[in-house]
């Protein structure tokens, strides 16, 4: 990772530090999610209204985020049954760096968007305190990162976030409501079969 440094960018509040990640931090990181993985294998999350979300998920940490008829909740186990794998240290490092937060992160979610997922305007909002801020991590593909605002609606603004850009929503902004338009295939030689990976790591509990 190279230093700490002021974000480059600020949408709205959101920082954004383009290519935190150099390519072998970003290859360190994707092995460290390859072992996340086999541990606790992505599945598709199911929304309460029983829709099939098209990002596969799976988390690092005490808690990782679920979705099913229930609802969405952080669970301390993986749909398996088995607890979730440590957070890994290179993701970890990362929070230090830019979260400026004294806490540690408990939870750390791993998306994958194949070349047709998308993750509609949501707010992290199932975290107990907002005082901490999230943290997010892009890794493989291209993707189209809209940025709105605390209520549903109104006008939005979008930034593509490239391989090794991590993103911090802190403050005023840790609530602003955010998704994923699309994933541009092709753009990134960092995942063998393509895609996009993203870590976001935040203190849920
Ligand atoms: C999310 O908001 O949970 C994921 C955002 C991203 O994939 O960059
Ligand atoms: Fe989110």
């Amino acid at each position: 990772m190279s230093e700490p440094r002021e974000p480059a960018l600020n949408v709205r509040g959101v920082a954004v530090y383009p290519g935190l990640l150099d390519r072998p931090a970003q290859e360190a990181m994707v092995q460290a999610v390859r072992r996340v993985v086999e541990a606790a294998p992505l599945f598709r999350p199911v929304t309460a209204r029983g829709r099939e979300m098209s990002v596969r998920m799976t988390s690092a940490g005490r808690v990782g985020w679920v979705s099913d008829r229930r609802g969405y909740r952080y669970e301390p186990r993986h749909p398996s049954g088995a607890p979730w794998p440590p957070i890994p240290p290179e993701a970890l490092a990362v929070w230090r760096a830019v979260s400026g937060d004294s806490a540690d992160p408990d939870c750390c979610i791993v998306n994958f968007y194949d070349a047709g997922a998308k993750m509609g305007m949501h707010q992290d909002r199932d975290e107990a305190d907002f005082a901490h801020p999230v943290v997010s991590i892009s890794l493989g593909d291209d993707a189209l990162f809209r940025i709105g605002n605390r209520e549903r609606g109104g006008k939005t603004e979008s930034l593509w976030l490239r391989s090794g850009d991590v993103l911090v929503m802190g403050g005023k902004a840790r609530l602003l409501h955010h998704g994923i338009d699309r994933v541009k295939p092709g753009t990134s030689t960092l995942l063998r079969e393509g895609g996009r990976l993203n870590l976001t790591l935040r203190v849920a509990l």
